[in-house]
């Protein structure tokens, strides 16, 4: 029986929505297991902005600190999009969290579920049982480096040490050695010195993994790749950016971006949350998928050791899938579930399902 101290930014958009039907669905897992789970809601994004002027308050960085982990739900508001002029952004909230708790790996699990395979706009026979597992580096790269504007120019500097790809590539063939032993790093070696400095450290790396098959693809084939043959990835490991990029494209393997979870880990702290945005155009209307919030709420309960409890949220998204209780993004508006009817599904599953077997 657990004790957690969960720390839970909403953020803006649908983030509220979708954290509140993973908040219900982790006080689900608590009742029927026995574990405390306290949930500390603070403000991040721009809603932070909004009540304090500041995207990540101090108050709110250190709640994360003394949290036992945080879930997020979504960030980012079309008012600043479109305002390049902006001082203060929601995003910069996010990025900064990442950076003061030092989550370097994000890791974002892409799976086609069978029950969705009609869903994703690409041919079935080529999705069917792919599953993947991206390590993206999320503290460092062009996202952290210097960046300035001049007269008539702008820059954005692309940073990696030894030290920051290597702590991540150790956890992705960890990861790899736990699933199909195969590792693909996605690089632009051929034209970055960075990429080819990746490449220089994995090779060191992967010395101490012998067991996992390594390849390397640049990142404009993977691309490609990621839709033409999805199934030959088991790991990837990637920087920042490119990361971010891939796993959205991966996305429509699964079927819909409101399907995937992420974990972000480093030394201490853990945050989860869904790989899409605050989809702001939904906002209110119950209409988001709360899936791949779920979901990262049952990454963090693997992070907590707790296999059985995650694994019986697993089996209660899977629940709703194959009995079509979807929402609007996996479904045609007259069929679709709402966001609270969808939870409440998963809810129940969670409290009735069998555990034998798990
Ligand atoms: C993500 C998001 C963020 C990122 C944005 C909101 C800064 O797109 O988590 O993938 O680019 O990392
Ligand atoms: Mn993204």
């Amino acid at each position: 029986i657990l004790n957690k101290k969960i720390v839970v930014l909403a953020g803006d958009g649908i983030g509220p929505e979708v954290c509140q039907e993973a908040i219900r669905v982790l006080k689900a897992v608590g009742e029927r297991f026995g574990h405390e789970f306290s949930f500390d809601m603070q403000l991040m994004g721009a809603c932070a902005i909004d009540a304090t002027g500041d995207p990540l308050p101090e108050a709110t960085l250190q709640a994360c600190f003394e949290a036992d982990a945080v879930l997020l739900g979504a960030i980012g508001d079309p008012k600043y999009d479109n305002n390049p002029a902006a001082k203060v952004r929601p995003e910069q909230g996010l990025l900064k969290l990442r950076k003061s708790l030092g989550l370097f790996a994000n890791i974002r699990p892409v799976k086609a579920y069978e029950a969705l395979l009609p869903q994703s706009p690409l041919k079935e026979e080529r999705i069917k049982g792919a599953d993947m597992l991206f390590f993206r580096e999320l503290t460092g790269g062009i996202y952290f480096g210097e960046k300035g504007r001049l007269a008539d120019s702008a820059y954005d500097h692309c940073t990696y040490s030894r030290y920051e790809i290597a702590r991540v590539a150790h956890l992705a063939f960890q990861a790899a050695q736990n699933r199909r032993r195969k590792l693909t790093l996605v690089d632009k070696a051929n034209v970055l010195e960075t990429s080819r400095l990746w490449r220089e450290v994995v090779q060191e790396v992967r010395v101490s993994y012998p067991d996992v098959a390594v390849d390397y693809l640049f990142v404009d084939n993977a691309a490609m790749q990621l839709i033409l043959n999805p199934s030959q990835f088991d790991v990837i490991l990637t920087e920042n950016m490119f990361g971010d990029i891939l796993s959205d494209e991966a996305s429509v393997i699964a079927g819909s971006l409101g399907m995937l979870p992420s974990a972000s880990v480093g030394e201490e702290a853990a945050l989860f949350e869904p790989i899409h945005g605050s989809y702001p155009q939904a906002k209110g209307k119950n209409i988001a998928n709360p899936i791949a919030m779920i979901l990262s709420g049952a990454m963090m309960l693997e992070h907590f050791g707790l296999y059985q409890e995650a694994s019986l949220v697993h089996h209660a998204v899977q629940e709703a899938l194959d009995k079509k209780i979807l929402t609007q993004d996996l479904t045609s508006p007259t069929l679709a579930y709402s966001t609270e009817q969808v939870g409440a599904f998963i809810v129940s599953c969670v409290l009735g399902g069998v555990l034998e077997g798990l």
